[in-house]
C-alpha cells in the first residue's frame, strides 16, 4: 500500500515515570497477597507512584518536554495537543488544556481522548488525520495517568496491577511517501461496560456520601473477562492493520504491546506466532499505566536500539470501553 503525502511520523519520543518505587512486597503488606502470585499472574514486580500533588498534567509536562526536544523543536512549533488520560487532573476541564497551559502554549487547541487503555492508538489516528488534512505542523500527544488515585488499595484484584506514569510523542508532517503511520484500526464494544469501569463520580451516578462509603469511585474490574476479549481484540486488531497495509507480520521488527499482563502478551504472541524477542516488555518495572503504557515502551525500546529507521513497528492496545486498535508504523528518523 501507498501512503499519499504528506506522511505523518513520530518525530519525537518522551517519557516520565515518578521517582517511588512500590514493589510487591509492600501490597502484600497490606492486602491478602504474594509478590509471587502478583509475578505469575501478571508479571509485575513494582509499579510508580506519583507524589502527592504531582498530576496527571505535570507528568504529561515532563515526558512532553522531553518530547519536543528530541523532535528538535520548541514548545512554540506545536500548534494542537491531545491528552488520552482515564485519570483526569479533575472532570472539568480537559487534561489537555492543563497541559497546553503548563507549557505555555498560548491559545493551541486542547482536548482529551477517553479511550482508557487504547488512548495512544486512538491519538495516532486523530493526530495523523488532523495533520493530513492540513491545518496543523505539530501535533503533541501525550498518555498521561495517576492511576494511583483510582485504584482502591484494599482491593487485591485491582490495587496489584496499576501505576503511575507519562508517554509522549511529537506527530508531524514529512514529503516521504510511505514512512511513518502507514495505517491503524480502531475498535470498541460498550454493550458491558462493568467489566472495567468506574460506578460513580459521573453524572449517572453522582458522589454522594454513600458512593463514596462504598467505594465507587475506584476502578472495579471483572479480570479473567477482560483478559478473555483482550487477547481476542488484540491479535485480530494486528492482523487487520497488517491486511490494510500490505505487510506481513514476518516484516515487522517490534510488536509493542499495552503492558498490561504478561500472560495477555504471551497468548498473544502465541496467536500471531511471534517470538518474545521481537515483543519489548518494561511491565515487570511500572505495571499497567493504561494511556501511558504504549508510549512509554515505545521510548524505552527505541532509546535502546531495539527498532531503528525504516524498520516496521506495530502497536497494539485495548482498554476500559472496551476499546481497541492497532498502528503500523514505518519508523522514520529525520536525517
Ligand atoms: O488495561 C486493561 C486492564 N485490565 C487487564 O488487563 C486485566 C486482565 N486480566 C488479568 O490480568 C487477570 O485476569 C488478573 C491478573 C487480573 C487475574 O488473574 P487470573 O488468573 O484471571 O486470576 P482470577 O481473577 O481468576 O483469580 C484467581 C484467584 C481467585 O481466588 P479463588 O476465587 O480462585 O479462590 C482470586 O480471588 O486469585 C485470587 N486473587 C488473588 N490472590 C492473591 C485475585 N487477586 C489476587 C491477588 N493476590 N492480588
Amino acid at each position: 500500500m501507498r501512503t499519499p503525502t504528506p506522511s505523518v511520523y513520530i518525530r519525537g519520543l518522551g517519557a516520565y515515570a515518578p521517582e517511588r518505587r512500590l514493589t510487591n512486597e509492600e501490597i502484600a503488606r497490606h492486602v491478602d497477597t504474594t509478590d509471587e502470585w502478583i509475578r505469575t499472574r501478571s508479571g509485575i514486580g513494582e509499579r510508580r507512584i506519583a507524589a502527592p500533588g504531582e498530576n496527571p498534567s505535570d507528568m504529561a509536562v515532563k515526558a512532553a518536554e522531553i518530547a519536543i526536544a528530541r523532535a528538535g523543536l520548541t514548545k512554540e512549533d506545536i500548534d494542537l495537543v491531545i491528552c488520552a488520560t482515564m485519570t483526569p487532573d479533575m472532570v472539568i476541564p480537559s487534561t489537555a488544556c492543563l497541559v497546553a497551559a503548563k507549557l505555555g502554549l498560548k491559545e493551541v487547541p486542547a482536548f482529551d481522548v477517553g479511550a482508557a487503555c487504547s488512548g495512544f492508538i486512538y491519538m495516532l489516528q486523530v493526530g495523523h488525520h488532523m495533520l493530513r488534512a492540513g491545518d496543523y505542523r505539530n501535533v503533541l500527544i501525550v498518555g498521561t495517568e495517576k492511576l494511583s488515585s483510582f485504584v482502591n488499595w484494599q482491593d487485591r484484584n485491582t490495587c496489584v496491577l496499576f501505576g503511575d506514569a507519562a508517554g509522549a510523542a511529537v506527530l508531524s508532517k514529512c514529503d516521504e511517501p510511505y514512512v511513518g503511520i502507514l495505517g491503524n484500526v480502531l475498535g470498541s464494544d460498550g454493550s458491558n461496560p462493568e467489566l472495567l469501569y468506574c460506578p460513580a463520580g459521573g453524572a449517572a451516578r453522582p458522589a454522594t456520601p454513600e458512593t463514596v462509603a462504598n467505594s465507587e469511585h475506584f476502578i472495579r474490574m471483572n479480570g479473567k473477562e477482560v483478559f478473555k476479549l483482550a487477547t481476542r481484540v488484540m491479535a485480530a486488531s494486528c492482523e487487520k492493520v497488517l491486511a490494510k497495509c500490505g505487510v506481513s507480520l514476518d516484516q515487522v521488527t517490534c510488536v509493542v504491546p499495552h503492558q498490561a499482563n504478561a500472560r495477555i502478551i504471551e497468548t498473544v504472541a502465541k496467536q500471531l506466532n511471534v517470538s518474545m524477542d521481537r515483543i519489548p516488555i518494561n511491565l515487570d518495572r511500572y505495571g499497567n499505566t493504561s494511556a501511558a503504557s504504549i508510549p512509554l515502551v515505545l521510548e524505552e525500546a527505541y532509546r535502546e536500539g531495539r527498532f531503528k529507521h525504516g524498520d516496521y513497528v506495530l502497536l497494539v492496545a485495548f482498554g476500559a470501553g472496551l476499546t481497541w486498535g492497532a498502528t503500523l508504523i514505518k519508523w522514520h528518523d529525520a536525517r
